[in-house]
């Protein structure tokens, strides 16, 4: 007999049946019960309690600190894979032959030249304008110039909708950048990778010769590999709840990079490194940041720090944390702002506030300062995150649309006026 859960409520005893996951996760089904209460629902501000679905992408164990995308360990993927390979896994659900990864990359390399027209979109921004904000937008424009992309009605549609996602983003992300420096605008290189790809299309000029730097080719991939999935995060849900009305592909990305700059979700990133800038240029008194980030009174807060789902490490802070040293050795550089978020964690970690409440490094703490070695501009921080969470927002609105899940549309508890009459203007 299957477990359940009885819920007594007006006199009748409700049982609902409880489903477990792989990882022995168990929830209780709801999807009954507005019927089965004679019209009560449930309630969960910030959906803390609530599952939106079932999903056999990624794993995550808060209480343990666990993170598996397909079954396999961010630890093993970050040391033994590449972000390609990576981003076929989360996307298909299984490790490529090397004849699969290369179809792959063959099939991406036919989409990454980007419609000219588009240049005509991004003259239109202002160079001040956030590279996240102006990325939304091209993502959004790219349904203009790729109207299959829309709907997906045949697996090869889905999967030429998906090399034309994976071509064209990376190459717009970069011309955001572009954007902002009055650089002009760079073209995919098919001859080269697809990570070594986007540092030439960041940083490469037309006036002298540009040499990726090994070193940091193999960060980056170690850390868009990190940023690769994270189940039902909120820009990964914003993904699948914009297109469970089936919009397509690009209109759903396109709201998952918004959902994605805010600052409490992937613009801490950014917010960390101006954070850390603030305390070194105060001094580098950490202890009153920390005091800062406790006091009730004080709506500022330890950027960087806790997570809805951890309450122990974030295994991906563990692996950056670490890369950030070997980066910084190996391309020689010593920044304080690293010394500065390592005393700061330090003393954090002693402070009851911050144990009491399991508020932990996550993946925004230490990235900024790898990003910021390898000469990444503050602003593209979460740019630099989109990129990375690219294939796990494909493969979460691949899974939807497979599943044939129903548009997304919560209820609510109406708190506002009663029903009442209406006064004309003359006599209000
Ligand atoms: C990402 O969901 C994901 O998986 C996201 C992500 C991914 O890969 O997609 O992991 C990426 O978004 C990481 C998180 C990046 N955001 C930040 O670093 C911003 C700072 N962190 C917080 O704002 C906060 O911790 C959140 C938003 C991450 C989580 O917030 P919750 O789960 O809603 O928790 P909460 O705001 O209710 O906080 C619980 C308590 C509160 O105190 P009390 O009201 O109980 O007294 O902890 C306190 C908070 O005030 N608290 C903090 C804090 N984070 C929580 N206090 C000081 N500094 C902080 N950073």
């Amino acid at each position: 007999m299957s477990e359940t859960a009885k819920i007594e409520l007006g006199g009748k005893t409700i049982e609902l049946p409880v489903i477990e996951g792989t990882e022995n996760e168990k929830a209780i089904d709801i999807s009954a019960f507005r019927g089965m209460s004679g019209g009560y629902i449930t309630i969960d501000p910030g959906f803390k309690n609530t599952g939106s679905c079932t999903s056999a992408i990624t794993f995550l164990d808060g209480e343990e600190g666990i993170l598996r995308y397909r079954g396999y360990s961010i630890e093993q993927l970050a040391e033994k894979s590449n972000f390609l390979e990576v981003s076929y896994l989360v996307i298909f659900g299984e490790l490529p032959t090397a004849a699969e990864l290369q179809k792959f990359e063959n099939s991406i390399r036919k989409y990454t030249l980007v419609n000219e027209e588009m240049k005509g979109i991004i003259d239109g921004f202002p160079r001040t304008a956030h590279p996240m904000g102006v990325l939304s937008s091209l993502t959004s424009a790219l349904t203009a110039f790729n109207p299959k992309a829309v709907n997906v009605n045949s697996d090869e549609e889905m999967y030429e909708a998906i090399c034309k996602t994976m071509a064209k983003f990376l190459v717009i992300a970069t011309w955001t950048y572009r954007k902002k420096m009055g650089f002009p605008l760079n073209y995919y290189d098919n001859t080269k990778g697809y990570v070594e790809n986007f540092l030439q299309l960041m940083f490469s000029l037309p006036t002298e010769t540009y040499k990726a730097n090994p070193v940091v080719i193999d960060a980056l991939d170690k850390l868009f590999i990190l940023h690769a999935d994270h189940e039902q995060n909120c820009s990964t849900s914003t993904v699948r709840m914009v297109g469970s009305s089936h919009a397509g592909l690009f209109a759903s990305i396109s709201a998952g990079v918004s959902a994605l700059w805010g600052p409490l979700h992937g613009g801490a990133n950014q917010a960390v490194l101006e954070m850390l800038e603030a305390i070194q240029n105060d001094g580098g008194d950490v202890a009153k940041y920390v005091a800062k980030a406790k006091d009730k009174d004080d709506p500022f807060r330890l950027m960087g720090f806790g997570h809805r789902v951890y309450k122990n490490f974030d295994p991906r802070a563990r692996i950056i944390k670490k890369a950030a040293d070997d980066v910084l050795s190996s391309l020689g550089i010593n920044d304080p702002i690293l010394n500065i978020a390592k005393q700061l964690e330090q003393v954090a970690l002693e402070d009851e506030y911050f144990k009491s409440k399991n508020l932990y490094p996550n993946v925004d703490f230490y990235s900024g300062i790898i990003y910021r070695a390898l000469g990444i501009p503050v602003d593209m921080f979460t740019v630099m995150f989109a990129i990375g969470r690219l294939p796990g927002w494909i493969a979460q609105w691949k899974e939807m649309r497979a599943n044939n899940e129903p548009i997304g549309r919560p209820r609510q508890i109406y708190t506002g006026a009663p029903e009442r009459t209406y006064v004309e203007v003359s006599n209000r």
